[in-house]
């Protein structure tokens, strides 16, 4: 069955060889990291066959033409803006995300709107039976001709399928569930996964179709098949999100053809996934009046200002050892800005529980929602409402300075156009900023100034 082909054993940690299973990898002594591969015994012979292989020549970088790269919109704005401005012909587009997060309803909604524009799509589902497609598809809508749907795991027979259908989009739902008849081992294992990607690679490159493919993630939140994926694929896009809550953020994690740190913002409603054309209203609301330890920051993703509430709950432990959370941002940041607050501004918090939380479920590590975190936390342990028209953001040194960020104008603007009054940001930030109006800017330098700010208010 298998023609020129070997099974070995790879370390899927260090990449170590082996011809037999090995419980624990003599390379890098991690256990249990041993997976199967084929591997083709056909050597490429070195100097090639001269008559029959074309010569390649490099060519002049300025000469290359890129009219064939033109990219094709979803009319979903919010994946075109993360997929870098639209799909990329003969690009391998993997979405991964969490069981029922939505991802087979965005992509047949992608499929919906390029077949209403003629192209032909061929949704292949590994599954789903063609019934629960169709049951999925009348929530969405109606369908035109060009989409055709297909329920098939192996991957030869899909490909002869592609061949012959020659579509101009394919969706794979899921990769886990393709198998390749050479490989022995099961759908879903490493081997499986990266021989199945390896053949929509060719697909995809050869026939130049932009294909997307699903993948499930692991536990620890990785797209099973340890990284495997990700090398080989153009793009990798994460759909994330709270499940209790209605919205999905899809973010692009690798784009070779866009940044990465762009995301799109969905609500999950019972027609499917709807665009949220403003991402900052949605965090907002629900933001309760008149609170302590509550204010709202600012935090840049990608090139979009998006504000959000933080939210800080202080009090008096009652045991040895205080209780620290942090919710939708990085715990160690939350304790070293308690530190800072203690040792600078003098603020006893050694013996507090604390608890930080960005509201909404969004995660945020830009460094600058410090400030917001800050004066939650100070708003908090000393009761102190901040009014809800005042905004803060600035990144928070170890001596307590006010750093400067970036994009500051951006972000003053998204917080006058939600009705902010005050903002509260980096002294050296003024320069980049001009003249505003329509709203306070209260440069800070040290976070002494802007808590003073705040009880004065
Ligand atoms: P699905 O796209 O099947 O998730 P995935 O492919 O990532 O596993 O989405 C499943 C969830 O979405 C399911 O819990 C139901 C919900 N949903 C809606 O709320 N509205 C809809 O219109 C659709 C199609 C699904
Ligand atoms: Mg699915």
């Amino acid at each position: 069955m298998l023609k020129n082909k070997k099974i070995v054993y790879f370390c899927q940690e260090c990449g170590y060889e082996s011809a037999k299973w090995m419980g624990q990898c003599p390379g890098c002594k991690a256990w249990n990291t041993f997976a199967e591969e084929a591997v083709s015994t056909v050597k490429a012979s070195k100097t090639g066959d001269k008559k029959q292989e074309k010569r390649q020549e490099p060519v002049i970088l300025k000469n290359i033409s890129l009219s064939e790269e033109e990219r094709q919109t979803t009319n979903i704005k919010e994946l075109d803006r993360v997929l870098g401005g639209g799909i990329v012909p003969g690009s391998l587009v993997l979405v991964g995300g969490d069981p029922g997060i939505g991802k087979s309803t965005l992509l047949l909604q992608v499929c919906r709107n390029l077949s209403d524009k003629g192209t032909s799509v061929l949704y292949i589902s590994g599954e789903e039976s063609l019934r629960q497609i169709k049951l999925r598809a009348n929530r969405i809508g109606t369908f035109s001709d060009h989409l055709e749907l297909f329920c098939e795991t192996n991957l030869e027979v899909i490909r002869d399928v592609i061949e012959r259908k020659k579509p101009d989009t394919v969706v794979i739902d899921s990769i886990q569930t393709m198998f390749h008849e050479d490989i022995s081992s099961a759908p879903g294992s490493v081997s499986q996964v990266r021989e199945s990607t390896n053949i929509l690679m060719q697909i995809a490159k050869g026939m130049g179709i932009s294909i997307f493919i699903v993948g499930h993630v692991t536990k620890e939140g990785n797209v099973a098949g340890p990284r495997v994926l990700e090398h080989m694929v153009d793009t990798v896009l994460y759909f994330e999100g709270d499940r209790h809550a209605s919205y999905r953020i899809l973010r692009a994690v690798k784009n070779r053809f866009g940044s990465t740190n762009e995301i799109g913002v969905f609500e999950m409603r019972n027609t499917g996934l709807e665009e949220v054309k403003n991402p900052s209203e949605f965090m907002l609301n629900g933001k309760p009046a008149g609170a302590s330890g509550s204010i709202v920051a600012c935090s840049m993703e990608g090139t979009r200002p998006i504000l959000v509430e933080i939210q800080a709950l202080v009090c008096q432990s009652n045991f040895g050892i205080p209780r620290r959370t942090a919710v939708g941002t990085d715990f160690n940041r939350v304790n070293l800005l308690m530190a800072v607050l203690e040792k600078k501004v003098g603020i006893r918090l050694a013996s507090c529980d604390a608890y930080v939380n960005i509201a909404g479920g969004m995660k945020m590590t830009e460094p600058a929602i410090d400030l917001g975190i800050a004066l939650a936390v100070v708003s908090s342990s000393r009761d102190i409402v901040i009014p809800d028209t005042v905004l803060a953001f600035g990144e928070i040194g170890l001596s307590g300075e006010v750093r400067a960020v970036s994009m500051a104008g951006q972000r003053v603007a998204e917080a006058r156009k939600l009705g902010f009054q005050t903002v509260i940001l980096p002294e050296a930030c003024r320069s980049s900023i001009g003249k505003t109006e329509g709203i306070r800017l209260v440069f800070v330098s040290w976070i002494q100034d802007a808590i003073q700010y705040i009880m004065k208010e």
